[in-house]
């Protein structure tokens, strides 16, 4: 049974905790355009990039904005965001995250991020986790939001392995299109019923070791964590 040459894990949601975080900034937003907005059409904001998450919630109440008044509500939810999220510390990294991420090294299996936060930087440093990665592409270097696999083609190529090399761990809807456009395999942080479209979901990575990731990789069954 075969192995994965790396993996490449998206930030938000599934190394560290900050979704509660982006929604309350998000429906702060919301309300001061006058838009019902909840926790099940944050999960259309998940992975998608600020400018396009602030035209999500404008488009719910068909409301028009110009790309510099987009612009200004983008950075008025990033300072609220910055504000919650500046005073994380390692106690906000996901369960067990710090665990696979040994297992993973101990494999010699790579590790990247692949994340559309223009925040990755911070929040890696917060949490203690701005050395572990051997490769960081986040929103500050792509041009193409997931569900485009820009992210992950880019973390690939730099760690040096093709696509299908690479498993993808994920929460978001457009993260998982994503993975699986850009051809890898996708393990699913979440609800089965959300992420319908990963190869397999689990609740949180305490489910995820090597042998789960070699099932995975050389498409042996896999059962639901
Ligand atoms: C991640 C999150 C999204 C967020 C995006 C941009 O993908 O899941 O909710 O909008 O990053 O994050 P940023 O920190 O740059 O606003
Ligand atoms: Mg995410």
């Amino acid at each position: 049974m075969s192995l994965p040459k790396a993996c490449i894990f998206d930030l938000d949601g599934v190394i560290v905790d900050t979704v509660p975080a982006h929604y309350t900034a998000w429906k702060a937003m919301a309300e001061e355009v006058g838009v019902d907005f909840d926790e099940k059409e944050n999960e259309n904001l998940k992975g998608v990039s600020r400018f396009e998450s602030m035209k999500h919630i404008l488009s719910l109440g068909n409301i028009e904005k110009t790309d510099d008044e987009v612009n200004a509500y983008t950075e008025r939810k990033n300072a609220i965001y910055v504000d919650i999220i500046s005073s994380m510390t390692p106690a906000d990294i996901l369960p067990g995250v710090v665990e696979f991420i040994d297992k993973l090294k101990a494999n010699n299996i790579a590790i990247a991020i692949g994340s559309a936060s223009k925040n990755t930087p911070v929040i890696l440093k917060c949490v203690g986790l701005d050395k572990v990665f051997k490769v960081i592409v986040d929103g500050n270097q792509i041009t193409k939001s997931k569900p485009n696999p820009e992210v992950f083609l880019k973390g690939a190529e730099q760690l040096g392995f093709a696509p299908d090399e690479c498993v993808v761990l994920e929460d978001a809807i457009s993260g998982v299109k994503a993975a699986k456009a850009g051809g890898m395999k996708c393990i699913g942080v979440g609800h089965p019923e959300v992420l319908s479209e990963a190869d397999i979901v689990v609740d949180d990575l305490t489910s995820v070791d090597i042998d789960f990731l070699k099932a995975l990789y050389s498409n042996e069954e896999l059962h639901q964590a």
